[in-house]
């Protein structure tokens, strides 16, 4: 019989969240839209403390997207000075945690002060073994696949591969969080129902969770709404309700 993934029961092994509405939350009290960003970065620090104490194995948090630096210079300025100064600030908090900071995205767009202070947060943190972070960063899910998509090609050219025995998963192997699950549950706060470019690929079977919450106001009980709704959901996969039954009873 093919092995059925893990149909819910429990906690989410893999959690990403979409952090939506921090301008909002500024603009509905009439603070400057970086205030909101500012006040972004406590409810990131309680879904990493919420999702290591619930026994997610892997969290993926939407930073900074692809297209988010079309936003006017001034308002991507504050957020790269936000992620440099929490990275120094939260590092020796994440290794005391047990939690292993990757960052994914295009990273050559970022100053270099930017890639150091990242891939010395990286390997800061390289032997923890708790719980994964990723933070998207300059990520779009069509990048991820494009960047996949060349290094399959690169494959295919040296030899290793061949072009007409291609499956997905020879390209999922490529794609930047090919060593873990796929999400089980997107979070995405700040009311809008669509992904935004974000884990494309990585998504096909995820439970989307959509809640109007901005998040600067974000709170544990909302979290826990959240795993909540995963918790209801029956997973098929293609499969139809019985064949999961059985494989549950057996
Ligand atoms: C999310 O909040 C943070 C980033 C995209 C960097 P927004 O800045 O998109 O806030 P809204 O959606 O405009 O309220
Ligand atoms: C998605 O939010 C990106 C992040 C939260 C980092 P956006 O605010 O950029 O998405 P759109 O523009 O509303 O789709
Ligand atoms: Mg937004």
């Amino acid at each position: 019989m093919t092995h059925i993934p893990s149909t819910t029961r429990g906690a989410p092994e893999h959690v990403a969240i979409i952090m939506d509405g921090n301008g909002r939350w500024a603009g509905r009290r009439g603070l400057p839209r970086t205030e909101g960003h500012r006040r972004g970065i406590e409810p990131a620090r309680m879904v990493v403390r919420y999702c290591a104490e619930h026994g997610v194995k892997v969290l993926t948090l939407f930073a900074f997207s692809s297209e988010n630096w079309k936003r006017p210079q001034a308002e991507v300025g504050t957020l790269m000075d936000l992620f440099i100064r929490s990275m120094s600030k939260e590092v020796p908090d994440l290794i005391e945690k047990g939690i292993r900071l990757n960052f994914i995205g295009e990273r050559q767009a970022f100053s270099q002060k930017l890639q150091k202070a990242m891939a010395k947060a990286e390997a800061d943190t390289a032997d923890n073994q708790r719980m994964d972070l990723f933070v998207a960063v300059g990520y779009g899910g069509r990048w991820d696949i494009t960047q996949a998509a060349l290094s399959l090609a690169e494959d295919i050219a040296a030899g290793r591969v061949e072009a007409a025995n291609v499956t997905p998963e020879h390209l999922r192997k490529h794609i930047s969080t090919a060593a873990m699950p796929d999400p089980d549950l997107l979070i995405r706060t700040g009311g809008e129902q669509r992904i935004s470019n974000f884990l494309l690929w990585q998504m096909a079977y995820t439970e989307l969770y959509f809640t109007p919450i901005l998040w600067p106001d974000m709170q544990s009980a909302d979290m826990d709404q959240a795993f909540e709704f995963f918790a209801s959901r029956s997973r098929r996969f293609g499969h139809i309700d019985e064949q999961l039954n059985r494989q549950e009873r057996a």
